[in-house]
């Protein structure tokens, strides 16, 4: 039996978010294992930089302006990829939005709409058209969060966001399995990024979160790429439909 590898050579992999934090961290990972990647956020610029990142490896790299809640864009991104490497092999969808409303009744009809916006009907509409220019092998990662299983009062309209996604990870998985295309979501406890920095900005609170971790700390954004990696590739070949918890117990 051949054990199969966590290589990603040759692979086509859009990321978005990919510009910083956990996403910046699986382009850089996806493209150290041989994949081209496609970089995607709202800001062109630091895109471009970690496109840069990416071809200093040697692989190919584009990089391209998206508001994943934007249909329109979805399809240009998508169209995009296609036009500049011919297919997709697989789609992180890590573009995320974590606003923390005071209470359910400073939630706007804006925020409300946004938070669903980039952590639900993004991931939706880019599965349904990336999946169009997947081979058999294609794998769809979602990266989800624990706040969706376990929520709290300051994550209210986040965490339903980020529950719609795991349903949608499922059902996704449902429709696409005939075709050989496997959907999985990374279910993220605490990672150190700016998002993560910005609401829980002192170090007090950040060694707060770390005791309630049984691994006693943070993890680094680097953290993700193992798991992102297995999903993408054979190793994972009979796993679709699931919820992996990359949370340090
Ligand atoms: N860090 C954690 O502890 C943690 C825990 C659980 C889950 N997560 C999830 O992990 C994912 C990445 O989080 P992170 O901590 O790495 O966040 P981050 O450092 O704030 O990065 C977010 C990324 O998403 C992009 N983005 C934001 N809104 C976008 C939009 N409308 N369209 C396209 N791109 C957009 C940002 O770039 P632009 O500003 O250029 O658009 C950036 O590249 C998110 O889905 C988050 O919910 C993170």
């Amino acid at each position: 039996m051949t054990i199969p590898s966590l290589r990603a050579d040759g692979k086509v992999v859009i990321v978005t978010g990919g510009s910083k934090g956990l996403g910046r961290a699986m382009a850089l990972g996806f493209a150290e294992a041989g994949a081209d990647v496609v970089v995607a956020s709202r800001k062109l610029e630091p895109c471009e930089a970690v496109a840069d990142e990416v071809r200093a490896m040697g692989r190919r790299a584009l990089a391209v302006r998206v508001h994943v809640g934007d249909w329109d864009q979805c399809a240009a991104l998508i169209d995009a990829t296609v036009a500049e490497f011919g297919r997709v092999d697989v789609l992180v969808n890590n573009a995320g939005i974590a606003p923390v409303p005071p209470s359910l009744i400073d939630v706007t009809s804006d925020l409300f709409d946004k938070t669903i916006a980039v952590n639900l009907k993004g991931p939706l509409r880019l599965t349904a058209l990336a999946a169009e220019h997947m081979p058999t092998g294609g794998s769809v990662i979602n990266v989800s969060s624990k706040a969706s299983l376990y929520p709290t009062a300051f994550t209210v309209v986040y965490a339903a966001a980020k529950a719609g996604l795991n349903a949608l990870t499922k059902a996704a998985a449902d429709e696409l399995g005939p075709r050989g295309i496997r959907v999985n979501a990374i279910v993220c406890g605490t990672f150190h990024t700016d998002s993560l920095h910005a609401s829980l900005p002192s170090e007090e609170l950040q060694s707060q979160m770390a005791s309630n971790v049984s691994l006693g700390r943070i993890a680094s954004a680097g953290e993700i790429v193992g798991t992102a990696l297995y999903l993408a590739s054979d190793a994972s070949s009979y796993l679709t439909g699931s919820l992996i918890l990359l949370d340090g117990g």
